[in-house]
């Protein structure tokens, strides 16, 4: 059949997936290929979270469906995450609901919310789903580019100056990926005012919430006052615990955004598997120095890559937050773009990493890169990248405009 599906077409190829292809024939030829590509935690979860899902799946009651809006306790666990964490009282009947990940819970958000040709606002380069959920709900999405260069608050005023009809949403994340940007409380407070003034709703995505790396921890949009009249946050254990697999997230906030989420996830789902929100609830309320432990491992690779890089001749901003390095194409590859500068990372460094563009039109220039491979390997993947820069001419003290560089990038 000729027909193209209409939500189909309007998903473009994902950009990693030709990065990805070439990583898989790199491995296939038995390449030892380091992977910076995915954000997808490499360290097992708390092991008494592990013997609490053990423990539980040898119920015979814990088989049967769950709830679509969470177990009881789960709930309450995140409301006690909320008390002593932001200072927040949250109600867990009403301002609280599980999700199959935050990346789920914003999928399903947008499908409750959206109506077509309904305006979104969301930064640009952002992750996927932030944009892709909406466009999936068939709402039209208008980009608020971010990063150094950008003011976030303008560019927010300024888009809603210009967009008709009125936008339904804004979506934020910070710690951001994938530039490791970090905001204050009084950027939210601002945030807030301005769309309880335009009656906008807010979507904040805090799933870095406690990968943080100075004595500032990110702070919740629902710390100030009056938020919860329009804005809903998206938390996760898939990095806080390494859980990724596991797929447990939360959305919490406005009773009104969360009644909508529930009810589609009513039609949709029946809730996580028992004895995973149950190991859940064991990992927020059970000792948190394992998060402590997650924070310390994440600051040392982050350490060892940005001073790596510099070694190299590569200057990488040091990011605050996150799993990830936001790095600027260096100059000499500036011209080949962030996709075909990925490609030849790979090809000569054996090093993966995510292309820039890949997180949108604003992400071109940069690459990202996880952290997510042990010191060890980081330190492997740095000489090869300083021999590749060397050779390509890019290297400390080299011309930009060397010979080897250009030829490789053409
Ligand atoms: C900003 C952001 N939000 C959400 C997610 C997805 O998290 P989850 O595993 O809870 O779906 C990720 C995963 O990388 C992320 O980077």
């Amino acid at each position: 059949m000729e027909q193209e599906f209409h939500r189909i077409k309007r998903l473009p190829p994902y950009v990693f997936a030709e990065v990805n292809a070439l990583k898989a024939e790199a491995r296939a030829r038995g390449e030892d290929i380091i992977d910076f590509g995915m954000g997808n935690p490499d360290q097992p979860p708390p092991p008494h979270v592990v013997t609490k899902l053990v423990e539980t799946i040898n119920d015979p009651r814990a088989h049967r469906y769950s709830t679509s809006r969470g177990i009881p306790g789960l709930r309450k666990a995140v409301a006690a995450y909320y008390g002593r964490r932001f200072g927040v009282d949250l109600d867990p009947e009403r301002e609280i609901i599980v999700t199959l990940g935050s990346k789920e819970g914003l999928a399903n958000l947008a499908q409750a919310i959206t109506s077509p040709g309904d305006i979104v606002l969301v930064p640009n380069p952002s992750y996927p789903i932030h944009a892709f959920g909406f466009i999936i709900a068939g709402g039209a999405i208008r980009h608020l580019p971010v990063g150094p260069d950008f003011d976030l608050m303008e560019q927010l005023e300024r888009a809603v100056r210009h967009s008709i009809p009125k936008p339904l949403a804004v979506v934020l994340n910070h710690p951001a990926n994938p530039t490791a940007e970090t905001v204050g409380l009084d950027f939210y407070q601002a945030v807030v005012d301005f769309c309880r003034h335009h009656g906008i709703y807010v979507i904040s995505d805090l799933a870095y919430a406690e990968v943080y790396f100075d004595d500032r921890p990110p702070p919740s949009i629902l710390q100030v006052p009056g938020a919860r009249e329009i804005a809903v946050e998206f938390t996760s254990l898939s990095k806080t615990y390494s859980m990724p697999g596991w797929r447990v997230g939360f959305c919490s906030g406005n009773a009104k955004l969360i009644a909508a989420l529930a009810r589609v996830k009513s039609y949709v789902d029946y809730g996580a598997f028992t004895p995973v929100q149950v190991a859940a609830t064991a990992a927020l309320n059970g000792p948190q120095d394992c998060v402590e432990e997650m924070r310390q491992r994440y600051k040392s690779r982050r350490d060892v890559l940005i001073a790596g890089l510099a070694a190299a001749g590569w200057q990488v901003p040091c990011p605050p937050a996150t799993m990830f390095a936001w790095a600027p194409v260096p100059p000499a590859f500036a011209a080949a773009g962030s996709l075909e500068f990925s490609k030849l990372l790979l090809k000569e460094a054996k090093v993966a990493v995510s292309p820039g563009v890949g997180f949108g039109e604003y992400g071109e220039g940069h690459l990202r890169l996880a952290l997510v491979e042990n010191e060890q390997r980081i330190r492997q993947a740095l000489r090869n990248i300083k021999a590749f820069l060397k050779t390509a001419g890019a290297a400390p003290g080299a011309d930009p405009d060397a010979a080897g560089a250009r030829k490789l990038a053409s």
